[in-house]
Parts: structure tokens; sequence; C-alpha cells
């Protein structure tokens, strides 16, 4: 097993950390106070082509690979959590399944402009009704003529306020239960649909959370994305890569708070001596240290998986489950370590707990993540035992 870096992974890892020290992380506390999309810094994102990261440069990507990816993600979710859902939204979640299941007019179209940042994604999936159950969602996509009818509202949807194309999962066979799902691309100037309730979050404040409204809006059917009832193993095999990228995220909060807690350690005294020279705090800093690489370790052998056409998905699982719990255990020690300091917004370690939670929740919950593994594992059980 080789863990070196190749010379293009090492310099898209110097480019992520640079800009994350130099533009982001002086600007993330008040991202989070004011609560704005940071449009500088997706910019930036852009002219860097992390927003296309995996993206071949025929489509107008980076044309790096997946493990590249996820140490941006890392490197940049360091910097802005944020930012990071933002890249990592439509990194994962919308250039991938165009790349995978779209057709040359579709990339041409829209993967093209969606990898430079010359226009941004988002991905409706969950309903006010249905989240982890992703099969019982109610909007419904009808074939009249050449265009499909959506109704129905999606709950959830980052960056869904400024986005300006969206993949919609709907179902197009309201009598079928998954098998009548099919995906979509959405063009919000060719088919103008709603923004519903912005929500007001514990954190990732930089990044828009709304509902989207669909009430009559059609949509062509050239705008189809794979075949008519295929649209539930888009959605799936979408996230099977969406949890390595927020895997990274949950990696790069961690990371921060590490460091912070670890440099207040070596600044704070107490009786007599500076704090990171206790037991108690140098053990937990020990801790932190371990779960942060134990996390990335889970992480790259996801991305390496998918670069190499192998099915990830339980790894990619198991990255997201361990690197989100693991993220907030760090940021509850970080915040520990800071004691009263930690609990108030002159430091940044109250925020990095709140940024943290929502990993845990998106792109499926932790105990979501534990299904799709103990399913899996099971196969593998089950087959081993044949
Ligand atoms: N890749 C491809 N196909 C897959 C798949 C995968 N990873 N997982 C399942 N499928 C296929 C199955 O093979 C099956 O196909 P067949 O009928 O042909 O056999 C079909 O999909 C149905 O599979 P299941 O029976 O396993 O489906 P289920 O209803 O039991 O659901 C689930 C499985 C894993 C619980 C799924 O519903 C799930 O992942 N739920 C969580 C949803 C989620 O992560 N939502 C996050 C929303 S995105 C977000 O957070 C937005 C944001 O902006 C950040």
């Amino acid at each position: 097993m080789e863990f070196a870096l190749t010379e293009i992974q090492q310099m898209v890892l110097e480019t992520a950390r640079s800009f994350a020290d130099n533009e982001l992380l002086p600007n993330a506390a008040a991202t989070d106070k004011t609560g704005t999309f940071p449009a500088a810094a997706v910019k930036t994102l852009a002219e860097l082509g992390f927003l296309g990261v995996a993206v071949d440069e025929k489509w107008g990507g980076a044309g790096f690979d997946n493990l590249s990816y996820a140490i941006a993600m890392e490197e940049i979710s360091r910097g802005c959590a944020s930012t990071g859902v933002i890249m990592s939204v439509n990194n994962s979640l919308v250039c991938d399944p165009i790349k995978k299941f779209g057709d040359d007019f579709q990339k041409k179209r829209w993967l093209t402009p969606l990898a430079q940042g010359r226009r941004l994604g988002c991905f409706a999936l969950s309903e006010p009704g249905s989240g982890s159950d992703a099969a019982g969602m109610r909007t419904t996509a009808i074939l009249d003529g050449d265009d499909y009818v959506i109704n129905g509202t999606k709950n959830w949807i980052t960056s869904g306020k400024e986005a300006d194309v969206c993949i919609l999962i709907a179902h197009s066979d309201p009598s079928e239960r998954h098998r009548g799902i099919s995906a979509f691309i959405v063009d919000r100037q060719e088919s103008p649909y709603g923004i519903g309730k912005v929500e007001d979050k514990l954190g990732i404040k930089g990044s828009s959370t709304t509902s989207l409204v669909f009430d009559n809006v059609r949509v062509p059917a050239v705008n189809r994305l794979g075949a008519e009832g295929m649209g539930f193993k888009v959605a799936m095999s979408t996230l099977d890569g969406g949890r390595i990228g927020i895997a990274a995220q949950a990696l790069g909060i961690a990371r921060i708070a590490f460091e912070e807690a670890l440099a207040y350690s070596r600044e704070r005294s107490a009786f007599g001596k500076i704090i990171g020279d206790f037991g108690a705090i140098r053990e937990m800093l020990a801790d932190m240290a371990t779960e942060i690489d134990a996390a990335r370790l889970l992480i790259w052998r996801a991305a390496v998986g998918k670069d190499r056409g192998e099915n990830f998905g339980k790894h990619s699982a198991m990255a997201k489950l361990y690197a989100s719990e693991m993220s907030a255990r760090v940021c509850h020690k970080a915040l520990q370590i800071h004691g009263g300091y930690g609990y108030v917004k002159e430091y940044n370690a109250e925020r990095h707990v709140r940024d943290a939670r929502i990993t845990e929740i998106y792109e499926g919950t932790s105990e979501i993540q534990r299904l799709v593994i103990a399913r899996a594992t099971q196969v593998a059980f089950d087959t081993s035992q044949s």
C-alpha cells in the first residue's frame, strides 16, 4: 500500500491549504455571524478548478482524481465549513451524476458550466415527509408530450437559494416505489421553480438551506438523467460519492478545532504551568490527533476505491460515519480545552461544534450509514459462507 501523494495531489493540497489559510480562515467567523453566502470564496474555488475537481478537462473540470477531491475538501472545510459544503454539493451531488449518467448534450450544456463554476448546482432528493426513507418521496414528474410536469416540494436543499441548476429526483410512475423514480436536470432559467422556506440553522450558516417548490413546472424530457425508473439508483450511487465529500468536510472541521485547541493549550496557564503540560489535556489531544488520522485513512480508502472503479459504497459509508462522529467528539474536546472561552464567540471553538453537527445528519444520517454498512457486511458474510 502506497501512502505517498502524487505531484498533482500534493499540488492540490498545497493550493487548497494556502487558499484556506489566506482567504477562508480570516473570514470564516464573519461568514458564520452574518450568514452570508461566501460569494468571493466560491468564485476563487471556480478559478482553482475546485468546483469540478474530478471532472474531465474536456467537460470543463480540473481533471484530477477523487483522492485529490477529498484532499481539497478537507483543506477547504478546515478554512470554512460553509464553503466546504457548497463545494461538496456542486462536485459530488451535481457534477458527478451528470458525469456518470449524462449524455453528451447534457454534459456540454450543464456539466461544463457547473464544473467551471459559471453555474452552481443543488441536489433535491429529501422532502418534508421523507428524508432517510428516500423512496418514500411524493414529488411527481408526469410525462406530458415532450415535457415532464413536476409537482411537489423538496427540502433541506444546500445552495437552494443561489443554485441555478438542480438535480431533481421524483416519481415518474407514482404507482411504483423506487422503480418508479427518475432523475432530472432542472435548469432554473428554463423551468423556473419556487424557493420556499430559507432555514435558520445551528451551523454552516454561510450556505443556504431551502425548500424548493414545484408547481406544474415543465421540464423538457431531454433533461431526464438516465433511463426512466433509474432515478433511485442515480440518487443512491450519487450519495455513495457525496459521502466521501461530507466525510472530508467533517475531517477539515475537526482539524481546525484540533489545531486551535492545541495552540490554546500552549498559551493558557493554570497552577503555574501551561495547560498543555497537564496529562488530562495531553490525553485529549492525543486522542483527537489519532482519530483525525484514522478518519483520513478511511476517507482516502473510499476515494481511491472510487478512482479504481471499485464498489466503494460501504467504504464511503464507513468514512462518513466515522469522520462525522469523530468530528463531533474532537470539536467537543476542543471546546472543553478552551474552558469558559470555548463557550463564547470570542473564540471559534463553539462554531466548530455547531458546524460539525450537521455532518452526522446530511447525505445520510449515522443511522443510515450503519444500515448501509450492515447490509454490505451481511452480503459479504453470506457470500463467504456459501
Ligand atoms: N447504488 C446503486 N443502487 C443502489 C444503491 C447504491 N448505493 N443502494 C441501493 N440501490 C438500489 C438497490 O440495488 C435496489 O435496486 P433493485 O430494486 O433493482 O434491486 C434499489 O436501489 C432499492 O434499494 P433498497 O431496497 O436498499 O432501498 P431502501 O428503500 O431500503 O433504501 C437506503 C435504502 C440506504 C435507506 C436509502 O433510502 C438511503 O440512502 N437513504 C438516505 C438518503 C440520504 O442519504 N439522503 C440525503 C439527502 S441529500 C442531502 O443531504 C442534501 C444536501 O444538500 C447536502
